[in-house]
């Protein structure tokens, strides 16, 4: 990352901090690590990011319903989806710091730093011979990887490593009070399967046909071995997943067709087309017949927000399997009977609210000949952004305070408005524009004459003057969800 890069990224994290987007988890105590509450603005932007992908996905299809389905899941859905046995990290530790690395991790460091020093060749072998490992799940050769590179811990500077070893990422824990009645459970690492295994209840009770889709919005726990770069990789995130089912031969039109559905989708959000790219995977999973990340270029380079995969019918044959229910769907349409092949859509809320925020947050330069002047504005979309309004009175006196609320008053049971009195008006702008707001309605002597007060615009910064009785119509049409979804259609 250059310095330019770094001093923003840490821009966000402290930004998120400052406005009470983002916090560290149970802080008083030092943190948890990879573990983020939101605070009071983070919590309505996360929620409005919810709102929006759901609106999308469930409002806008009428082929595709939601649930929500219980964290906890009966332990066999893990062994049948592969992650009792397969969902693991290779993971080394260094004897002398104590400290526990990913193994692929710290090569891919490497590789990084070859490229810097423009060792392009070294680095094109390297990362040949860790495809090559991690492909033939050879944790021997990952070790000796790291010793023929002389890679060394980056705390204690030393070569001195345990071997490599599988590292299962589910947590565990007991269900039930009585330890030796006990059943081991695990907090679900994706939603998914919450989804599969609710497939034919929800086909059933909603008289669904294919090609359909379940939607559904929550919580995913994974421990990871290093977690880094702030929300983006976290031990407890939120998932939005949409799994979507489909005649089998289907599957690759309809791969193809939720590949661009959803990359529209982020685009809608207002980021430059450039700070998104596919990224095919090359090596696909034993279960997948194609899949792709959506990239966004975030300070520290493009990374996954979300995957689309072609899943095939795998995780409905197993669980077909391993409850022995049958998992089949009638096709009317065909006269046949057969297990749904399914394309995913999986995006992390948390990776997409730092696109979001890395995309928004901007410095502006305002500096004139007479004075300098700069200020930090979120350019949400309105629609997303987590105060839609701020009501100002220009000053504390003459009436115009309770003027200010009252029309707060007649607002906010539409929206999500902010009342502020304190301070000068511009630094009052000021805060309402670190905090993404887009319109800030001001409360003047006039308005007490002719009912109308001005609305100030966060990135033109212009203002114009319109009359009290219009103010909901005018901010319906300013931050309704239709400015967001009609670009989807
Ligand atoms: N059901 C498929 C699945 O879970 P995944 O690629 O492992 O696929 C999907 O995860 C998305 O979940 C990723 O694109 C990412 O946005 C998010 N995600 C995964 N692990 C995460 C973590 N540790 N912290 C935050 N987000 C994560």
């Amino acid at each position: 990352m250059s310095k330019q890069t770094d001093d923003f990224f840490k821009s966000i994290i402290s930004h998120a901090k400052e406005y009470g987007f983002v916090f560290p988890s149970s802080e008083i105590y030092d943190g948890l690590s990879a573990v983020y509450d939101y605070g009071q603005l983070g919590s309505e932007l996360k929620n409005n990011l919810k709102a929006y992908w759901w609106k999308s996905m469930v409002q806008l299809n009428e082929n595709i319903v939601g649930i929500d389905a219980a964290i906890f899941m009966h332990p066999t859905t893990w062994k049948a989806s592969g992650h009792v046995d397969g969902f693991n990290d290779p993971m080394i530790d260094n004897k002398d710091s104590k400290k526990r690395y990913r193994a692929d991790q710290l090569i891919e460091d490497k590789i990084d730093r070859y490229e810097k020093d423009g060792k392009t060749e070294k680095a094109a072998t390297l990362q040949h011979d860790l495809d090559e490992a991690l492909n033939n799940d050879d944790l021997a050769r990952l070790k000796t990887i790291i010793e023929d590179h002389n890679i060394v811990c980056p705390v204690s500077g030393t070569k001195n490593w345990t071997d490599v070893r599988q590292f299962n990422l589910m947590f565990a824990t007991q269900m039930g009070a009585m330890a030796d009645g006990a059943e081991q459970v695990y907090l679900r690492p994706e939603t998914a399967q919450g989804i599969f295994v609710n497939f034919l209840n929800v086909q059933k009770t909603g008289r669904m046909k294919i090609p359909f889709g379940i939607a559904q919005i929550g919580k995913a726990f994974r421990n990871e071995v290093i977690a880094r770069q702030f929300i983006m990789r976290m031990r407890e995130f939120e998932q939005m997943e949409m799994q979507f089912f489909v005649r089998p031969g289907s599957e690759l039109e309809w791969f193809a067709k939720w590949k661009e559905t959803r990359l529209k989708w982020h685009l809608a959000l207002g980021a430059d087309t450039s700070k998104y790219r596919f990224h095919d995977h090359v090596k696909l999973a034993h279960y997948a017949n194609a899949a792709v990340d959506i990239e966004y270029e975030f300070p520290f380079g493009f990374k996954e927000v979300e995957g689309i995969h072609s899943r095939t019918d795998f995780d409905l044959k197993q669980h077909q399997e391993f409850s022995k229910k049958k998992m089949q769907y009638f096709d009317p349409e065909i006269n046949q009977n057969y297990i749904p092949y399914v394309v995913e859509t999986s995006v992390g809320l948390d990776r997409l609210f730092l696109t979001v925020f890395a995309n928004s947050l901007v410095h502006e330069d305002l500096s004139t000949e007479e004075k300098q002047d700069s200020r930090v504005v979120l350019k949400f979309h309105p629609a997303i952004a987590p105060v839609k309004a701020a009501v100002l009175p220009l000053t504390k006196k003459d009436g115009l305070p309770e003027k200010a609320r009252e029309i707060m008053a007649a607002l906010k049971m539409e929206f999500s408005i902010q009342y502020d009195e304190k301070d000068a008006i511009g630094k009052r702008y000021r805060r309402q524009d670190a905090i993404g707001t887009p319109y800030c309605i001001t409360v003047d002597h006039q308005t007490l004459e002719d009912n109308t007060v001005t609305i100030r615009h966060r990135d033109s910064m212009q203002q114009e003057r319109v009359a009290i009785d219009e103010l909901n119509t005018i901010i319906t049409k300013l931050v309704g969800w239709n400015n967001l979804l009609k670009q989807l259609i």
